[in-house]
């Protein structure tokens, strides 16, 4: 019987096709999107195809989209901002780290809208058993805000910041929902026990605090001249003006995998107890490992993955050497039964990362009827993932420290 485990730290299933996504949705309680959701988000952003990601079913789950858009389209305004984030292992990401960053990059383009990334820094220190210092990962952070700012995000509307330096504002809503989750709850959810650390047992709510609009008054709030930035100055302005009328009713939108949703699930349990909107979440399935599809691509498991810093050498021999293959054992078997795009990773990675969803669909014709051969496919895959790793390192290698602090300055993003 298929089996699938997805916790923020365990993603894994027993079936060589993958992960049980329907089993996921019902456990997790969220919806799959629909054709309906697509045809809304067209018709609100006038694209007549939406990024592949959407077209494809890579991005498949939701909480409450529907309902956004629906009040988008009345309302005749995208009154809302993205988040998303990123925990700062390594100073290298992976392909599959750029899905959520690629998705959102396109959101904010076809919605004009903010982002708010957050990056983890606590998190990593936090959870990592080793001697590592907080500055390691504060390292390792820089590293990584390259990579995202290298996808391409609209320098005037987006703030990237760590955790670990973070200001008042975001304070005043983590305390209140820390006060609203028990330990116990967090314990079950995220599998803690009395021998982890406190910071572990506290992060989430680190995570759930960007997911209001409240959080942030001084980067989408049009009081955000008036908001004092000396902390005694802050406190009496809070008490005065305790709320920023003009974001109440902004919404967020978390653009994550699903392995990410226990932290989203039980922030909105618990967000109408403390007046707030719940976010909305929209979630893709994992980029497979090399080995295969039963897990994700991981940078802690030894050659899973095909990380933003290999030479097209090295793409090359993982591919060929490492990618689990659908492909017949013989030229003659293939030839006559055909391969299986179920569970070959390559086939996955062209479905991931093609911009043609007509060429994929070609593809997999060609391969399911055995005229495709392993050896064809796998040199397209290779072809397209040279193609974007080397055009992010381009991109990337021009990234000056200017523009990270650019990026990392808080200021007003939310302009029209
Ligand atoms: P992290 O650094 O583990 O992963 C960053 C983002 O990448 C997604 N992801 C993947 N997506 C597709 N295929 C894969 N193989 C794959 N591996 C990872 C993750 O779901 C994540 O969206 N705690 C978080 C950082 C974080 C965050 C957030 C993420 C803070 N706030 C808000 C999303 C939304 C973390 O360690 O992610």
């Amino acid at each position: 019987m298929s089996n699938t485990i997805i916790t923020p730290d365990t993603v894994e299933s027993n079936d060589k096709t993958g992960l049980n996504y329907k089993t996921v949705i019902e456990t997790f309680g969220c919806q799959f999107i629909t054709s309906q959701i697509l045809d809304n988000i067209r018709k609100l952003t006038n694209q007549t195809k939406l990024h592949p990601f959407f077209e494809n079913d890579i991005f498949f789950a939701h909480r409450d989209l529907d309902k956004l858009l629906n009040e988008c389209i009345a309302n005749k305004s995208n009154n809302f901002y993205l988040y998303t984030g990123r925990g700062p292992s390594s100073t290298n990401l992976h392909l599959g780290h750029l899905v959520p960053f690629m998705a959102t990059k396109y959101l904010q383009d076809i919605f004009d809208v903010p982002v708010i990334i957050q990056i983890t820094d606590d998190e990593k220190y936090y959870f990592k058993n080793n001697d590592d210092g907080l500055n390691q990962y504060r390292s390792y952070a820089i590293e990584n805000i390259k990579d995202i700012i290298a996808c391409g995000f609209n320098p005037h509307k987006t703030f990237i910041f760590l955790n670990s330096t973070n200001t008042s504002h975001f304070s005043h809503n983590h305390i209140k929902i820390q006060k609203k989750i028990k330990l116990h709850h967090i314990k079950s959810t995220f599998g803690y026990t009395d021998d982890d650390n406190m910071g572990r047992v506290s992060f989430p709510t680190q995570q759930m605090t960007p997911s209001f609009a409240t959080s942030f008054p001084h980067l989408l709030s049009n009081q955000y001249k008036d908001i004092p930035t000396n902390p005694l100055d802050n406190i009496l302005y809070q008490l005065s003006e305790p709320i920023y009328p003009d974001i109440k009713d902004m919404k967020c939108v978390i653009i994550a995998a699903v392995d990410q949703d226990p932290y989203f699930r039980t922030l909105r349990n618990i967000a109408p107890k403390i007046k707030e909107h719940q976010p909305i979440v929209i979630y893709s399935k994992f980029l497979a490992s090399l080995q295969g599809k039963n897990n994700k691509m991981s940078a802690s498991v030894n050659n899973s993955a095909i990380f933003l810093t290999d030479t097209p050498k090295q793409i090359k021999k993982k591919i060929n050497s490492f990618a689990f293959s659908g492909g017949q054992e013989t030229l003659e078997l293939h030839r006559e039964i055909g391969g299986n795009t179920d569970v070959d990773v390559a086939f996955q990675y062209i479905q991931y990362f093609s911009d043609n969803v007509n060429i994929v669909q070609t593809i997999k014709e060609q391969y399911t009827s055995g005229e495709l051969l392993t050896g064809e496919l796998k040199k397209t895959c290779i072809s397209i993932l040279t193609d974007i790793v080397l055009k992010h390192q381009e991109i990337r290698n021009k990234i000056t420290m200017d523009d990270l602090k650019q990026f990392m300055t808080p200021r007003f993003i939310n302009q029209s």
